[in-house]
């Protein structure tokens, strides 16, 4: 696998621990994948961590190297798999590259927070949040955000992520989702489920609440990202 001239002077190929590739991005300083495991991580976070079957809807946010997508295609055959991706040049890298054109998947280019206004396909079952990190990307964890992809979910929807960010489940549930603990891949990454259909646990709650640090907004990302 090689990358463009074009990409080489934003990303880096970087081979994890279970012999899957990610990529590092320089613009964001930070790989899309933890080091233990592109494949396993996805597996983990978001197969399972959505709960995915057979005729499930998915909405992924970064489509990166199409790694959600790959890891998908491979368990289940009846799927629709709609991508948010702000690099097209990646998208197009990725798909040809990588092999990955397939009629289940559709990638939409642009800055997902204008992008998924126009959305007007049917609502999801699933949602991989699989952004880069609060600190490099603040922008997809805001409450705003993710109040709009409260509209474009199911009442059954299950939202998985690889971060347990308090600032991201104060996000999440001021926007009016649930949360409960994700299972945790690797030395550092715990994770986050986020629903509709169940109740935040108290314990949850009561840690949210002990914690100084504040839900994300789109007035205050600014703020976050000088003081982290
Ligand atoms: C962690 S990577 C995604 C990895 C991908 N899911 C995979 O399995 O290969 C995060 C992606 O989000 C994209 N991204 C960052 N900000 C964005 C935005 N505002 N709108 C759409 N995509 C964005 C980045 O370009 C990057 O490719």
């Amino acid at each position: 696998m090689k990358l463009s001239d074009k990409l080489k002077e934003r990303y880096r190929l970087v081979e994890t621990e279970d012999g899957s590739i990610t990529l590092f991005s320089i613009d964001f300083n930070e790989a899309c994948h933890s080091t233990s495991g592109a494949v396993e991580e996805t597996k983990l976070h978001y197969l399972r961590g959505c709960e995915v079957k057979e005729g499930s809807r998915i909405l992924e946010i970064g489509f990166g190297l199409g790694i959600g997508f790959e890891v998908t295609r491979e368990h289940l055959q009846d799927f629709c798999f709609v991508s948010v991706e702000i690099d097209g040049e990646l998208v197009d890298w990725a798909i040809k590259e990588r092999g990955l054109e397939d009629q289940r998947l559709q990638v939409i280019v642009g800055d997902a927070r204008e992008t998924l206004k126009n959305y007007q396909g049917e609502k999801f079952d699933c949602i991989y949040q699989d952004a880069f990190s609060p600190r490099r990307n603040p922008e997809l964890w805001t409450v705003e955000w993710f109040q709009m992809l409260r509209e474009y979910s199911k009442p059954s929807v299950r939202l998985s992520t690889y971060s347990a960010s308090t600032s991201i489940r104060k996000s999440l549930i001021e926007a009016g989702w649930s949360v409960q603990e994700g299972a945790q891949f690797g030395p550092k990454r715990a994770a986050t489920i986020a629903g509709l259909d169940f109740k935040t646990s108290q314990e949850i709650l009561d840690k949210l609440e002990r914690s100084p640090a504040v839900a994300l907004t789109e007035a205050n990302i600014d703020e976050y990202r000088k003081i982290n």
